[in-house]
């Protein structure tokens, strides 16, 4: 089922109009649509907008134009602190842990703010054996944490209200290669459970390699989408965006 891009969305953007002031957009009528059990990666050069986008998907930057569907219902206008328990959860990609507080605590928050604690609680015992290290490191303080367990930290604490569709605001960002593959292979075993994962990623290759698709953006709009194996072997995004050739297992002789 990975890597349709025909099934239903389960999130659609279409032609979404959004900024931080009102008259100054800075996503000029982008769209997007992901499936469950798909990675879709939103791609694009520094200040393209990839941001401002997931959080006007989050509900936190306003949408001035266009439509944001969830399982086909009109979510465009409501609030952002109603839209986990709608099925749409979002990692920032900063302050996304509380640094101070234990693992244990973090997860226990999630769980607080849920209208169903106790499912909220029987699924955190399922994410601390999804998420090894962060049984292992319940006690800690997060802050304590390396940066990879850091992201694997708030992506439990999203998943605590099991949704369907997962954001994720660049989580390789700062981690050794090492973390990052670690990271990125938990995101395709939550892709198969069906969760449908907008990827938002600086670290295009490695995120070409997750994704079943990808976006590109720049200046706000769409400006390349495909297969993310099409995209990887094109000479005009390798050119842009991978710094010259297409990616290949081997060097030249
Ligand atoms: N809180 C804010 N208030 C006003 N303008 C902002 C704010 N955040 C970002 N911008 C502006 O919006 C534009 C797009 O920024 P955005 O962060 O969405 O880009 P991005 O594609 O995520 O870039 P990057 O790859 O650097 O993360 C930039 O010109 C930026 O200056
Ligand atoms: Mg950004």
């Amino acid at each position: 089922m990975s890597g349709t891009s025909d099934a239903r969305p389960l999130l659609a953007a279409e032609a979404v109009v959004a900024g931080y002031e009102p008259g100054l957009p800075i996503v000029h009528g982008a769209s997007l649509a992901v499936a469950a059990g798909e990675i879709l990666a939103v791609l694009g050069p520094n200040g393209a907008g990839k941001s401002t986008l997931v959080k006007a998907l989050a509900g936190l930057v306003p949408v001035s134009r266009g439509t944001v569907r969830l399982d086909g219902r009109d979510i465009t206008g409501l609030p952002a602190h109603l839209r986990p328990r709608a099925g749409l959860a979002f990692v920032p990609q900063t302050e996304n842990i509380f640094a101070s507080l234990s693992v244990a605590d973090n997860l226990r928050i999630a769980c607080d703010v849920m209208p169903d604690r106790p499912r909220g609680r029987a699924r955190t015992a399922e994410l601390l054996d999804l998420f090894p290290d962060l049984a292992r490191a319940r006690t800690l303080l997060a802050g304590r944490l390396s940066g990879g367990q850091r992201q694997m930290l708030a992506v439990a604490r999203a998943l605590v209200a099991s949704p369907r569709v997962l954001m994720l605001d660049e989580p390789s960002a700062g981690l050794s290669p090492l973390f990052v593959s670690d990271v990125f292979a938990r995101l395709r075993t939550i892709r198969d459970t069906g969760v449908a994962i907008v990827l938002v990623e600086q670290n295009v290759r490695a995120a070409l390699k997750v994704a079943d698709r990808a976006l590109v953006l720049v200046e706000g709009r769409n400006r390349h989408e495909g297969p993310a194996k099409t995209l990887a072997d094109d000479p005009a995004i390798a050119a842009l965006y991978l710094g010259g050739a297409p990616h290949s297992s081997g060097s030249p002789a």
